[in-house]
């Protein structure tokens, strides 16, 4: 049993969980939660849209939205972090309580609302990075009582191209009304068009071109997936992220909080994000993807790679094994490597995409 296990994790489990993770922020800012040494090895680097990382498991956007832990994570053998979601203005969410742990199932429902402290908050946390050593992602979105939500995501690529490695367009979080909109057919084509335009101008204006990547909700439906799919193919996008939470509850067990209004996200998410993420891998076989829910071990990790993913993610399995499971998953992903002869992680990208794709979505016909 790690430390986390039986010294932290009772402690934060007896406070509420929005109360627990801004006391875990306090304790990496301060210094205080020991670092995790990263698993140094070749064969776990990635290289996706241009950008090469040291290993493929990295921070999901949710954790860290307003910047003030990346070079924490990135310490703690996370091969990247991602912060965000960023909004134009400082907004405050929905009403608390808004965060439930379900416990049993390993599994989480948030309606947060996308609380965050705004652009500039952020945007001035990220320039004060010492070194800016490793690769650090800002999720853009948009205000809920903006009146055009892609001019939101224009403006969030202006502000932090500097100082980021890449962006993630989040059109697929469940607790911005109408914001999940974006992701149908016309609209998708017209956020493309106008983000993919920017990041052009301001790729010759700065003779850098960062990547551009769309994260999708896991919620769709095979047209949905094939109208998704043809706008990607019409735009110059770098890659998608699959997926967000859930509002769907086909197959989650019977337990306190199950009823909750929110997105579903952890174990209870693992098997409709992977099926979803092969489905896409399908549709567009040279894109890149990173795969996100419900990884929380080499296992889940490698069964995202093999449903196509060459990268992961994960946020919900640290709040249950702490911070150090980055590092622990890629120790075991060494252990993969070397037990299976392979010689880059990457090898694993897609091979059991078919089965994958053809399993059902839970609660589908
Ligand atoms: C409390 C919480 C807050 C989140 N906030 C965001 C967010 O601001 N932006 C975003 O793109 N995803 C957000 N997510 C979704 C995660 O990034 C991730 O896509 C999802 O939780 C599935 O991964 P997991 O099962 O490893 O948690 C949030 C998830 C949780 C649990």
């Amino acid at each position: 049993m790690s430390l986390f296990a039986t010294l932290l994790q009772p402690v934060l489990f007896a406070l509420d969980p929005e109360t627990a993770h801004s006391l875990s922020i306090v304790a990496l800012k301060a210094g205080i939660v020991p670092p995790c040494p990263g698993v140094d090895d070749p064969r776990l680097k990635v290289s996706i849209a241009g950008i090469d990382f040291p290993n493929p498991v990295g921070l999901a956007a949710g954790y860290d939205k307003n910047a003030e832990v990346p070079d924490a994570m990135l310490a703690r053998g996370f091969g990247f972090a991602e912060i965000g979601t960023v909004t134009p203005r400082p907004q405050s969410g929905n009403p608390k309580p808004r965060i439930f742990r379900l416990a049993s199932q390993h599994g989480v429902i948030n309606r947060l609302g996308f609380n965050n402290e705004g652009h500039a908050a952020a945007l001035a946390r990220l320039n004060e990075r010492q070194a800016r050593q490793g690769i650090v992602g800002v999720n853009i979105g948009a205000n809920k009582d903006s009146a055009d939500f892609t001019a939101d995501y224009v403006t969030g690529l202006e502000t932090f191209y500097e100082a980021a490695d890449y962006f993630t367009a989040n059109i697929s979080s469940p607790n911005t009304p109408g914001l999940r909109n974006l992701q149908a057919g016309d609209a998708l084509a017209a956020l493309l068009g106008r983000l993919l335009e920017k990041r052009e101008q301001l790729a010759s204006r700065s003779g850098v071109r960062r990547p551009v990547f769309l994260k999708i909700a896991p919620d769709l439906d095979n047209t949905q997936m094939d109208e998704i799919s043809g706008a990607i193919r019409d735009a110059a996008l770098d890659g998608l992220i699959v997926s967000n939470t859930t509002v769907s509850r086909a197959g989650l067990g019977a337990g306190s909080h199950t009823g909750e209004t929110g997105g579903l996200s952890g174990r209870p998410l693992f098997e409709r994000s992977t099926i979803v993420l092969a489905r896409m891998r399908e549709r567009l076989p040279g894109l890149p993807i990173i795969g996100v829910g419900g990884v929380e071990d080499a296992a889940t990790a490698v069964a995202k790679l093999e449903a196509g993913a060459n990268a992961v993610q994960l946020y919900t399995a640290m709040i249950f094994a702490g911070p150090g499971i980055a590092a622990r998953i890629n120790r075991e992903l060494v252990e993969v490597l070397d037990r299976s002869g392979l010689s880059a992680i990457g090898e694993l990208t897609g091979r059991k995409k078919r089965e994958w794709a053809q399993k059902k979505l839970p609660g589908e016909a």
